[in-house]
């Protein structure tokens, strides 16, 4: 039978980690639908799209080329045959993805793709910020991961390394009230169950998950 897991949460929830994690322990499938939108926002700065100008970016949305890996053994992404997987996750990047995540038509093509490749697969792990609520809200499992501000800041601080607190504060804080802007990722809608990592290790928060 099917499986379909919807991971939603804010930057710094650790739910990419977590639902790599989950995926492999339960032999599924991963989505990482962050790593699509910072994927075609690489490829509108590189095609030197104006960001300001929404019909542009939603057309290089729609003729972006793009491959992502479904393998949570493999994390690859290519745009036209570039393999952008490293650059994706560099701070020019995350400081642009709004234009994309603001940009309604931009949404409506990666929800539709994100649609097909979870067809695509019989037992799959996705997460991102809408999945419970718009790209998979018939999944038999649907978690919203939250943290407290303070927790996700500590580990985004983790994994970025040495950086001082107002870069880290750009980092989580205000990409989430950019982001609250499109989707509403703190509450969790009915039928979605909320998993607050704030005192779980990872280990118990993949754990969590996979008994729910
Ligand atoms: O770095 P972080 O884990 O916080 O974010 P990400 O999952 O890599 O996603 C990067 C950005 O893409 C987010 O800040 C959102 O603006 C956007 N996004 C979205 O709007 N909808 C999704 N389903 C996933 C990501």
């Amino acid at each position: 039978s099917r499986l379909v897991v919807a991971i939603d949460g804010p930057s710094g929830s650790g739910k990419s980690s977590v639902a790599k994690e989950a995926a492999r322990r339960l032999d599924a499938a991963y989505l990482d639908t962050g790593a699509m939108y910072r994927a075609v926002t690489w490829h509108c700065l590189d095609a030197g799209t104006d960001l300001s100008d929404a019909a542009a970016v939603a057309q290089a949305v729609r003729d972006a080329d793009l491959d992502i890996s479904t393998d949570p053994g493999t994390e690859r992404v290519l745009i036209h045959g570039t393999d952008v997987t490293a650059t994706i996750r560099e701070q020019f990047v995350s400081e642009s993805v709004s234009a994309v995540a603001t940009n309604l038509e931009a949404r409506a093509e990666l929800v539709r793709r994100q649609r097909e490749l979870i067809g695509e697969h019989a037992r799959i792990v996705a997460e991102g910020r809408d999945i419970t609520t718009v790209v998979a809200p018939d999944a038999q499992t649907r978690i919203l991961l939250t943290a407290s501000e303070e927790a996700r800041m500590r580990r985004r601080g983790l994994q970025l390394g040495q950086v001082d607190g107002a870069a880290l504060k750009r980092q989580v804080v205000e990409r989430d009230a950019k982001d609250s802007t499109v989707s509403n990722f703190t509450t969790a809608t009915d039928g979605v169950y909320t998993l607050d990592s704030s005192d779980l290790d990872f280990e118990q928060t993949v754990e969590a998950v996979i008994s729910l």
